[in-house]
């Protein structure tokens, strides 16, 4: 349509789905003013990693799929920024809208802010202050290239502030990947997983890890399977393993001793949906996932983060969530504070309502209007 504004939604990896998703649907009624193109950079490639939740969430096969597929650090965010800026130059748009903290976020955020096309980042200020963190890299450069920042929680807001970004660059909008997990609800609890796996009504503990400080490496793995091991003593426990840990499982030679936990279900990466109905039927989740501990904190649900920090500090304000790291000592005292936790009288953060991305769409009205 002549005069319509164009917006690239990127996605690319399995945790930047359900941010996108809102947000096209809550730009797709503007037709006659925006035009809305999704770009999967292919970072993330297999069915359930990827399709799966186009699938769930009710999104378009991409407009534009640039294929990069999986590499080292400088390979792969390299392969997004060199095909990144070739779609650019061909068919610039005026927004290039990036979520979270993946390399396909910095690498497509400077193709564009090197183009002079504004960008807006989803998710932006988290900080975990651990450089040794790839995302911690991505989170810092895409803010600083950024011309819209939209926050999740308000510990984003400060840490930008003491970065001195401008703050009227600065939103705080709540959170997308909340809005996604609100409105698909009802689908989600009818969705039947946990009890397909004969989990239903039973009490019994959700597990993910994939961060490569936890499991490119050997001693950090056989400490998750003493972690694993003591969990399971107790209560069911159910591990959708993200592929780059099942190859490590497997190069380390320790898929045996994992399977032959007894109570502890292994299986492959789930749906989106599969996987939050397995959430919401859940007593206790383990992880070391970033969005896992935030849907954590909207259900009311305890969540052991195995990890020594978190860029998401409103989700241990709340009260949901416990840093544990590999720490043993620290493991068992929360997994006995989990197995006790009272959700009574408990709500969830105030902007974390659902509606973040209409939100978002306000300002971007505001900004159009403005230029
Ligand atoms: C990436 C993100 C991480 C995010 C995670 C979500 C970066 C630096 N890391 O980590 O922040 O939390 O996604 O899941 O961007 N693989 C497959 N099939 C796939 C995708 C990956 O088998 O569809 C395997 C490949 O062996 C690949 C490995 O997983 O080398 C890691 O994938 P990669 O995208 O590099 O990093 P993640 O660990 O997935
Ligand atoms: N998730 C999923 N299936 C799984 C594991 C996770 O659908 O098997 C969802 C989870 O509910 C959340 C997102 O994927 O919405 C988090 O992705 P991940 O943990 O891979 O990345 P992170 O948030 O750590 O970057």
């Amino acid at each position: 349509m002549p005069g319509q504004i164009a917006i690239y939604l990127i996605a690319g990896a399995r945790p930047n789905f359900m941010k996108i998703a809102p947000l096209w649907h809550a730009l797709k009624p503007l037709e006659s003013r925006f035009e809305t193109r999704i770009v999967h950079t292919g970072q993330h490639y297999d069915f359930s990693m990827s399709d799966i939740f186009l699938k769930n969430l009710g999104l378009p096969t991409p407009d534009f799929s640039l294929g990069v597929g999986s590499g080292t650090h400088g390979f792969q965010t390299g392969q997004v920024l060199i095909k990144m800026e070739q779609l650019l130059l061909q068919k610039p748009p005026a927004l290039v809208v990036v979520v979270g903290d993946v390399n396909s976020t910095i690498a497509a955020a400077l193709a564009a802010a090197k183009l002079n096309i504004p960008v807006a980042h989803i998710e932006a200020g988290l900080r975990s202050f651990d450089m040794t963190m790839p995302e911690e890299i991505n989170r810092i450069l895409t803010d600083r290239i950024s011309d819209l920042l939209f926050a999740s929680e308000p510990s984003g807001t400060v840490n930008l502030k003491n970065e001195g970004i401008n703050e009227e660059r600065v939103y705080l909008v709540g959170n997308l990947m909340i809005d996604s997990l609100k409105n698909n609800l009802r689908e989600i609890r009818n969705n039947g997983t946990a009890e397909k796996l004969n989990l239903k009504g039973k009490k019994f503990g959700l597990v993910t890890m994939h961060r490569p400080s936890n499991v490119d490496n050997r001693p950090c793995l056989e400490v998750l399977l003493s972690i694993l091991k003591q969990a399971a003593s107790q209560d069911e426990l159910v591990f959708p393993i993200h592929p780059r840990t099942r190859k490590n499982l497997n190069t380390f030679g320790l898929e045996n001793e994992f399977n032959s936990i007894k109570n502890l279900k292994m299986i492959g990466p789930v749906g989106y949906f599969d996987f939050i109905n397995l959430m919401i039927s859940s007593s206790f989740i383990l992880t070391d996932s970033g969005g896992i501990q935030e849907e954590s904190t909207w259900l009311g649900i305890p969540c052991i983060t195995l990890r020594d920090n978190t860029e998401r500090p409103l989700t241990v304000e709340k009260g949901t969530n416990r840093i544990t790291g590999l720490d043993l000592a620290k493991v068992s005292s929360a997994l006995d504070w989990a197995r006790h936790f009272d959700k009574a009288g408990y709500t969830p953060p105030p902007l974390w309502d659902g509606n973040a991305s209409k939100r978002v769409v306000q300002i971007l009205n505001n900004f159009f209007d403005n230029r």
